[in-house]
């Protein structure tokens, strides 16, 4: 496994790859990885030539009052989980390359950048299509593999790559959950003992809504609602957003009647953590 620093370094590796007729499949990731994380290598491994894994903690999609300074970040032991999982890149760019002085660019997919997530983190989106479309051009993927833990974000970066005639194709895998029905995620490890327990909110009323779909409940707005208490009765827990939205526009649906996403964010304490489910009700599968 070679880990590569620079744009420079890691363009020459991917034109080299190309020559040679490789499929290269990229896993971006922002580090401090998990099961989630590996599991996102393991499919990459598995239906390309050459895995690359990114790990860049990206400024621009954190706001100013966000948690960029204290994100977990351990490159030693990431490095270490990767190299076990047959990695054959790290891609691992410096601030100042990727975001040299006077940077101006940045990628917007309008309207759906603005639902859920991007209502209460204006810009995160647009930061994060700006880093992916830089790493899928610096590092030329065929495929690039992404989580359904942020929906949200899978379905932006499949727009942004539909209608920017990207060569890339996008895969999503599902979500992985701890045991106890947690979704990982990095941010976990700010959580206390006790935040860890209330956090099972999230999995917890998201699970309580697809058993009331499939018992026939279809009015969104109650589905919705008893989310929306759950989390109201948990006194470490405050809601974000509690919505049951079409996958393909992120917009609210009134009846679940078809396809529907449910997605939540919630802070427990102080750390905002997000979780979803997709709903397909009885007979429309
Ligand atoms: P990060 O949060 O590190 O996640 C990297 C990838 O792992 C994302 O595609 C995410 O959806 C996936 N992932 C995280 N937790 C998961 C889980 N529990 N189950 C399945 N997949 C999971 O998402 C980002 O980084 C950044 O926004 C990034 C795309 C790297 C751009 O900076």
């Amino acid at each position: 496994m070679r880990i590569v620093r620079t744009i420079a370094e890691m363009k020459a590796v991917s034109r080299d790859l190309r020559v040679r007729e490789k499929r290269i499949g990229l896993v971006p990731t922002m580090g401090y990885l998990h099961e989630g994380h590996l599991s996102l290598v393991r499919a990459c491994r598995a239906g390309t030539d050459v895995a690359v894994a990114s790990i860049f903690v990206n400024p621009a999609q954190f706001g100013p009052k966000e948690d960029l300074r204290t994100y977990p970040r351990d490159l030693e032991r990431d490095a270490g989980l990767l190299e076990r999982e047959g990695v054959d890149y790290v891609f691992h760019p410096e601030l100042a390359d990727m975001y040299p002085e006077g940077y101006r660019t940045y990628v917007e997919v309008e309207d759906l950048q603005d639902r859920l997530c991007g209502g209460t983190r204006p810009g995160h989106f647009r930061g994060v299509c700006t880093v992916v479309l830089k790493l899928f051009n610096i590092v030329g993927p065929d495929v690039a593999y992404f989580g359904w833990k942020d929906a949200q974000q899978v379905i932006i970066l499949k727009k942004m790559a539909a209608d920017l005639d990207l060569d890339v194709r996008i895969e999503a895998l599902p979500l992985v959950r701890d045991a106890d029905g947690l979704a990982l995620s990095s941010r976990n490890s700010y959580l206390s003992a006790e935040e860890r327990k209330a956090a099972l909110v999230l999995s917890r009323s998201l699970a309580e809504a697809g058993r009331s779909v499939e018992a026939g409940e279809r009015d969104a707005d109650i589905v919705a609602g008893r989310i929306r208490e759950a989390v109201a009765a948990e006194p470490l827990a405050r809601i974000d957003y509690a919505e049951i939205v079409d996958p393909g526009t992120l917009h609210p649906l009134s009846r679940i009647d078809r396809d529907a996403l449910v997605a939540m964010a919630v802070y427990v304490g102080r750390t905002r953590l997000i979780d979803n489910v997709r709903i397909v009700p009885a007979g429309k599968d």
